[in-house]
């Protein structure tokens, strides 16, 4: 089975497991993810918001273009990386995702991480690094790799955040220009 099978297949399974089903209902669909199963480089969000939520899509909103421009900005387009989120339902109203929610989605983004096998995970905001890396401060800990049970991860703030905050925008562009070389140093 290719792995785009294999991702369609687990997309399916959490449709069938009926994962937050009080989510699922308020939502327009699923957003699985998106992007190269081949992608040497996963960024994992926080969840749909109202555009991915009607579009099934993620990050293709502001923080989305925004996104765009970084990937740009390292030489990377779209199709070369794969994106996704910890929860793949749209929060009623944009809310925080819940611990619970957060929970229940876990396991599906570990197997979505285990088919496509990425070098590197860039958590984008706290609660994807919650969920991945727990216990560290986004504050103190963005721009730095960490390595995992094998896997090297990058917490990074979130585009959303820093869309609008000058500093906070410098800093997440700063980090993100340091892809290619922590890609370059994972053998
Ligand atoms: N913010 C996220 O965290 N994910 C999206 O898909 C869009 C905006």
């Amino acid at each position: 089975m290719s792995k785009q099978e294999e991702l369609e297949k687990l997309k399916a399974k959490i449709e069938k497991s009926r994962v937050c089903p009080e989510l699922a209902a308020s939502a327009t669909q699923l957003v699985f993810g998106d992007g190269n199963p081949d992608a040497e480089v996963v960024f994992i969000g926080e969840a749909p918001g109202k555009n991915e939520d009607l579009q099934g899509l993620p990050f293709v909103g502001a923080a989305g273009k925004f996104l765009n421009e970084m990937l740009a900005g390292i030489g990377l387009k779209r199709e070369d990386i794969y994106i996704t989120n910890i929860v793949k339902y749209r929060p009623p109203n944009n809310r925080d995702p819940l611990p619970d929610e957060k929970q229940a989605f876990l396991p599906y983004l570990r197997s979505q991480l285990e088919i496509i096998k990425p070098k590197l995970v860039v958590t984008l905001g706290r609660h994807s690094m919650d969920s991945l890396l727990p216990g560290l401060q986004i504050s103190k800990c963005h721009g730095q790799p960490k390595r995992l049970a094998g896997q090297v991860y990058l917490p990074l703030f979130h585009p959303a955040a820093a869309l609008y905050n000058g500093g906070m925008r410098q800093t997440l562009i700063d980090d993100f220009n340091k892809i290619p070389r922590i890609l370059a140093a994972i053998n």
